[in-house]
């Protein structure tokens, strides 16, 4: 009896580290997500090898100043970039009508995330903005349970330029990031000083607003992101 105990626990021993060998393999290569209502968004460039002088890769979206109240949409490397969450009801998350929102200005104001199409010729693109105000609604992250989402708008494509803005002289490039439709009929045209992109999230704790705050944090959604900027690639 004593001898078939053991042998029994034995093996279940080595059939639950066989498991663990198994089930380990894709585990580890597995970046580590998680969920939170703060969250950074980062580029990835999608399928060129093009230098521009401005970093893309890994870069942090933000707002670079460019009137009161408006900025324009860029990228950083050298900045964590903002903080955005993904504003809305559970109902309007769940039919695509949220909008990504950051806390700007003194007393904090929203600023939502402006994608802007050209009227007359949809593919040509326009840069983004970072205006004060609840931002286009539709601009969501995709919410697999187990993924982090792209951003995305409908048929949108995101790329990021290397330009100057004209608020901040001629010796400045920024990464602009602009947007454009992007459909089966409608091939991309890339400039030659853009890159495609993908902006994705990376966690990031969105901070409880000081009283007096115009913003409010009461419709910001949990969004599963990136635990690490070394995962984002
Ligand atoms: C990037 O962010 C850093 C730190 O906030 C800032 O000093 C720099 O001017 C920014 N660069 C651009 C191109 O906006
Ligand atoms: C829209 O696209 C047309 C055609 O490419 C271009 O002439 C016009 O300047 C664009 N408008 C904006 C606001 O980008
Ligand atoms: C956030 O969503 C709520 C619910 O739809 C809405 O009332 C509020 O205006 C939104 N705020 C922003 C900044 O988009």
């Amino acid at each position: 009896m004593e001898a078939k105990g053991y042998t029994t626990t034995a093996f279940l021993a080595t059939l639950l580290s066989l498991t663990s060998v198994v089930s380990a393999a894709p585990f580890v290569a597995r970046e580590a997500t998680g969920l939170s209502t703060g969250f950074n968004l980062i580029a990835t460039i999608v399928g060129s090898s093009k230098q521009l002088s401005v970093p893309i890769q890994g870069a942090a979206l933000e707002g670079a100043h460019v009137g009161a109240g408006l900025n324009t949409a860029v990228l950083n490397a050298t900045s964590p970039g903002q903080i955005f969450y993904q504003n809305g009801t559970v109902e309007e998350v769940s039919t695509d009508r949220s909008s990504i929102v950051t806390d700007g200005g003194t007393p904090l104001y929203p600023y939502g995330l402006d994608i802007i199409l050209n009227a007359t010729d949809p593919s040509s693109p326009v840069a983004a903005a970072i205006n004060v105000g609840i931002g286009t609604q539709g601009v969501t992250l995709t919410t697999p349970a187990s993924e982090p989402g792209v951003l995305h708008y409908g048929t949108t494509g995101f790329m990021a330029c290397d330009e100057t803005l004209a608020y901040y002289g001629p010796s400045w490039h920024f990464a602009v990031v602009k947007t454009f439709e992007e459909t089966a009929a409608i091939a991309a045209i890339i400039p030659d000083n853009c890159v495609q992109i993908n902006l994705l999230p990376l966690c990031a704790t969105l901070e409880d607003l000081p009283a007096g705050s115009v913003s409010s944090h009461e419709f910001a959604n949990e969004v599963r992101c990136f635990e690490s900027l070394n995962d984002i690639q």
